[in-house]
């Protein structure tokens, strides 16, 4: 079965009652429920993992991109947490990599402190979701699925221009 995985960084333990206000009262364990959920619909499993190691989350990278080429992992969703606003060397290992890798984050980064604002990830990330709480999960992953077809409703499109239902 085709797996996608969902890395998570450093805090992300600790989600449910870090700053519940910020990031809502779902715990880690809730995130991978819905992420699973979101998976089986499009016949995926999950691989879900978190480390507060920097080094952790590179490694699991070059993995996920070695399952990409044999055909085993679609993609990965990645919520690097405070690591998104510090790390060269995870900017450098998607860069290095074919495996989509989307960026997530629970919080709307762009409303928060300004060394939110930045990411050493974005650049390199096949795309963002932002500020949707733990939804943002699913939505990355749905993101993933669609990739192969993203302009569907495009392509539908007539001469007048408007999608044809
Ligand atoms: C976060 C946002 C980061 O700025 C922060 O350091 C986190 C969580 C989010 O999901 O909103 O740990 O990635």
């Amino acid at each position: 079965m085709p797996t996608v995985f969902v890395l998570n960084g450093p805090n992300l333990n600790l989600l449910g009652m870090r700053e519940p206000g910020v990031y809502g009262a779902q715990t880690l364990a809730d995130v991978e429920a819905l992420c699973r959920d979101a998976a089986a619909t499009h016949g995926w499993s999950v691989d879900f993992r978190q480390s507060n190691h920097e080094g952790a989350l590179v490694d699991w990278i070059h993995e996920a991109a070695r399952g990409h080429a044999t055909g085993e992992v679609t993609g990965v969703i990645l919520n690097a947490g405070a690591y998104t606003h510090t790390s060269v060397a995870l900017h450098d290992a998607m860069k290095a990599v074919a495996v989509p890798v989307v960026e997530v984050h629970i919080s709307n980064v762009h409303a928060r402190a300004p060394f939110r604002h930045h990411s050493y990830l974005s650049p390199v990330a096949a795309g963002i979701v932002v500020g949707f709480g733990a939804n943002g999960y699913v939505l990355a992953i749905e993101g993933l699925a669609r990739r192969d077809a993203p302009h569907s409703t495009v392509a539908k499109k007539g001469k007048t221009g408007k999608a044809k239902r």
